[in-house]
Parts: structure tokens; sequence; C-alpha cells
């Protein structure tokens, strides 16, 4: 099986060059991605290939479910190097609808690690109890779910130091929730974006 991937890897590099002479030495020099896509690891929403974009036009960062935890050292070095280094002002939380991770949150069934990990999911399952259970079936109510996680992962990312330092310096970044149907192929926008002059102290009170 790896053999097949190196040589589907070896034609793509070919043809890629075919195309356009100079490619990988043009790419390799340096990446000015334009946005940055927080996600889900599902092998069916792979940011690149959704949102129609080519090598070095999007920064991403994929983990179960899409949860922003703010303690998260892999997303928040991700997330800074692309405020602070690659100067990306398009910031994306996309996730999707039939999330396995959204399911395992709604489950009683032990999960082990993903169960801590999927923990702000449950706590906003129980905070938007009343609401989710107006929903006909378990289906609508987890898709529901989903784009609840990607409104609350907008605004904990926007709730960060990095994101608040950048607005306090007058950068232009907007921060966007987007919900993905595995069923059409579809991208949504949640029209839950958030943008300069978003403070802490207004979210929190
Ligand atoms: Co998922």
């Amino acid at each position: 099986m790896l053999d097949a991937l190196l040589e589907r890897n070896a034609a793509w590099s070919a043809e890629q060059n075919v195309r356009e002479p100079g490619y990988f030495a043009r790419l390799a020099t340096r990446q000015r991605p334009d946005f940055f896509w927080i996600g889900c690891s599902d092998s069916r929403v792979p940011a690149n290939v959704v949102a129609g974009l080519d090598p070095g036009e999007v920064f991403v960062h994929r983990n179960v479910a899409n949860v922003i935890h703010s303690s998260d050292m892999n997303l928040l070095s991700a997330l800074e190097f692309a405020v602070d280094a690659l100067h990306i002002r398009e910031i994306i939380v996309c996730g999707h609808f039939g999330c396995g991770g959204v399911k395992a949150a709604t489950e009683d069934l032990p999960h082990g690690l993903a169960d801590h990990w999927l923990e702000p999911i449950r706590r906003l399952a129980r905070s938007y109890a009343i609401d989710l259970s107006c929903l006909e079936d378990i289906e609508t109510r987890r898709d529901r779910l989903a784009e609840l996680n990607v409104a609350e992962g907008v605004r904990r990312v926007s709730e960060t130091p990095i994101l608040q330092r950048a607005w306090a310096r007058g950068e232009d970044i907007r921060v966007h929730g987007l919900i993905y149907g595995l069923k059409d192929g579809r991208l949504r926008d949640l029209e839950c974006t958030v943008t300069r002059g978003y403070a802490t102290s207004e979210a929190v009170g």
C-alpha cells in the first residue's frame, strides 16, 4: 500500500512539473497562504480539497471534532505562527455534519482519552439541552451540536491573547465559522464571523 502511495506521489510531482515548470522550486522559497484552517481530522474533510486550494494556499490545523482547547499548545503555536509570522487575515473554524467526534460526545459510552478531548462538546450539549431536544431526530441534534461547536470555536479563537493582541495592533483579521456537508460536499457560512473590535471584556459580559 505504501509503495502505491509513493508511486502516486512521483506521478503527481512529475505532472505538476510539466504543468508548471519550476513549480516546486518557487513554492520552496516561501509560503504565503491567505487562510488558516482549523478543522476536523476526518479524512473526508481535507481543507485544500474541499476549499479548492493548491499547496501553499492554506495553513492547516486539524484535530478530532475541531475542538478549541484554549491551552492546546499545538493549536496555539500554529495560530500564533499563522497570525504573527504568516500574517494570515482569514481564519476559518470548520466543522462538519456527521462528525464522529460530535457523535462520541453525545453517547453514554466510554471512549477513553477522547472523552477528555471532547469534554467541551459535552458541555455545549448540556448548555443547549433544551434547544437541542426540540429537534426531531438524533442526527439533526448532532449536526446542530456540530454547528454550535464551530460557533464556540470561533469565540474561543477570538478570545486568545494572540487574536486580542493582533486586533489591539490594529490588524484586520476575521475569524469565520463554516460547516461542511459530507452528503453534498458543500461548505456553509454559519455567519458567526468575529472581526476587529471584539474585546474579551464584551465576550465575558
Ligand atoms: Co469530525
